[in-house]
């Protein structure tokens, strides 16, 4: 293997700032990466959010990042992914990301979140410049890093960065970016870039678009995902883009950190337990999370979870209207955390009134309970419509806690269908978005846990002992960036005669 050097760039990155499984994946990949050789470093902003605890340093030469009509300058802070020797770098910078939030304030998205991820794409490929350490391959994620390939491809091309190539993860294709032509100017792309083959769409310019166009390879977060997406009900607009692109799509499954997310060493759960400690593990896990959320304690009751942001793609619409249905038939709890549309937030606050002791519910952000969820719930909710890849249902089985899924994407990757008959499956997967079939399999569950618990407990054990890790797919990527380099490069020259 020829080690690599490889830049992330990403507006999130866990432990230091997170919304969704995007944090997670930037947080890990890595130092999987690492750990196999590879040079990696990592670039995110520095919100207002960020905690500059005394693991950071401040760079005492101030970057300048070429964007908009004067100079602008960003202070760079350095350290390390937690336990690892990765270093990370965040771009301070008062206009655009002193404020705490990532992408949207109470009043909604950020309306100068084009000129943000410009100044943090354009910021983190002159921090390399600066450092004098020019990566093989950069890669990028989402929407927000979507101008960084075109840049490479364009006003960078005849810098040393003209052969670092790119790859480009889709996270999601739902969030595309679409931000005003100003945006071309204001990262000093050619004016000739404002197309329908690079950054243009309607007369606007999609940022996720042109990342596809211009990336050297491109990645998804999950085989089944990159079929999705290359068809007009999953592609957003952009499957005949994808199609166009299809040989340079592969989808790789995202991996979780097995550190961070490991029953037998967590410390948000009153007794970490392993396959061996299973039940008094979980036992006292249900315990904990029935007195936090309020629920009546009861160890024989099952416990359904759910952590999740608030949102269409979530599919927890189905939740909240098969709630009342489940609740008044069925002998069980729900415990739910999270955050996002306000309709949603409310229909949940509803139900835990209107069902006392049965219902709990937790709106916000909170990572220690997201843990105990998943060590305390019997089974664990995820009505996804679209799910590129999720690592919830990861956490699930690993916590020995069978998640019911949708069959979508990356949902159909991970979960295998649990079939009593032939003893195997880690899960309970349903195909119609619709509140009946979820209802419907919520008492599949129901009935395995009150009439077959021995065939629950073989699904738990199942689902625990499931290979999660990063082991196959940091390789998959480390592939991918090969891929990248030798396409950006041309092939190499063959041997003397
Ligand atoms: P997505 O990225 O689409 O939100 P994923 O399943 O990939 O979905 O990742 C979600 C991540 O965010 C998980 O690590 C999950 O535990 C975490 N998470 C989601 N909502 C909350 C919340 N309200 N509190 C704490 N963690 C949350
Ligand atoms: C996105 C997707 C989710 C995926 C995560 C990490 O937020 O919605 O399915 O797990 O990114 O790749």
């Amino acid at each position: 293997m020829v080690p690599l050097k490889i830049l992330f760039v990403s507006p999130e990155v866990e432990p230091f700032v997170k919304v969704g499984g995007l944090a997670d994946m930037v947080g890990s990949l890595p130092k999987a990466l690492a750990a196999l050789g590879h040079d990696v470093r990592v670039v995110f902003p520095a919100y207002g959010s960020l905690r500059l605890d005394s693991s950071w340093r401040a760079r005492s030469e101030p970057l300048g990042v070429d964007v908009g009509p004067e100079a602008r300058w960003a202070r760079t802070w350095e350290s390390v992914l937690p336990g690892s020797k990765v270093p990370v770098y965040a771009l301070e910078h008062e206009e655009f990301f002193a404020r705490p939030e990532v992408y949207a304030g109470p009043w909604g998205n950020f309306a100068d979140n084009d000129l943000r991820f410009a100044f943090l794409c354009r910021g983190a490929l002159n921090l390399c410049l600066q450092l004098g350490w020019i990566p093989d391959v950069a890669h990028a994620h989402d929407w927000t890093t979507g101008l960084l390939p075109v840049l490479l491809n364009t006003t960078l091309r005849n810098t040393p960065l003209g052969r670092t190539a790119s790859v480009f993860t889709i996270h999601n294709l739902e969030h595309q970016g679409y931000s005003h032509r100003r945006v071309i100017d204001f990262a000093h792309l050619p004016p000739s870039e404002f197309r329908p083959d690079s950054t243009e769409s309607v007369g606007a310019v999609n940022m996720l678009k042109a990342g596809l166009y211009h990336a050297t390879k491109l990645s998804t977060v999950s085989p089944t995902y990159a079929e999705e997406i290359k068809t007009p009900a999953g592609g957003f607009g952009l499957d005949h883009v994808l199609r166009f692109r299809a040989g340079d799509l592969v989808g790789i499954l995202n991996g979780i950190d097995t550190a961070a997310w490991n029953p037998a060493m967590d410390k948000h759960l009153p007794r970490p337990y392993d396959q061996r400690s299973l039940e008094v593990g979980k036992a006292a896990s249900k315990a904990a999370l029935q007195q936090r959320l309020g629920l009546d304690v009861d160890p024989h009751i099952a416990v359904f979870g759910v952590v999740s942001r608030f949102a269409h793609q979530k599919g927890l619409d189905l939740l909240a209207e098969a709630l009342p249905h489940i609740l008044d038939r069925m002998h069980v709890q729900f415990a739910l955390l999270g955050a996002g549309d306000p309709g949603l937030e409310q229909s949940f606050r509803w139900a835990a009134e209107a069902y006392p002791g049965r219902v709990g519910v937790h709106v916000g952000y909170d990572n220690a309970l997201s843990h105990l969820i998943q060590g305390g719930s019997d089974f664990f909710v995820m009505p996804s419509r679209a799910e590129p890849c999720g690592l919830t249902q990861m956490y699930a089985m690993r916590y020995g806690t069978p998640p019911i899924v949708r069959s979508t994407g990356g949902l159909i990757d991970t979960v295998a269908q649990f079939s009593e008959g032939e003893h195997s499956g880690t899960g309970f997967r349903f195909t119609d978005a619709t509140a009946p079939a979820l209802y419907n399999t919520v008492g599949w569950a129901c009935a395995t846990y009150y009439d077959r618990p021995d065939e629950l407990l073989n699904l738990r054990l199942r689902g625990m002992a499931q290979d999660f890790s990063w082991h196959v797919s940091a390789r998959q990527y480390a592939e991918l960036y090969g891929w990248a380099v030798d396409a950006r490069r041309g092939p190499a020259a063959p041997p003397a005669a």
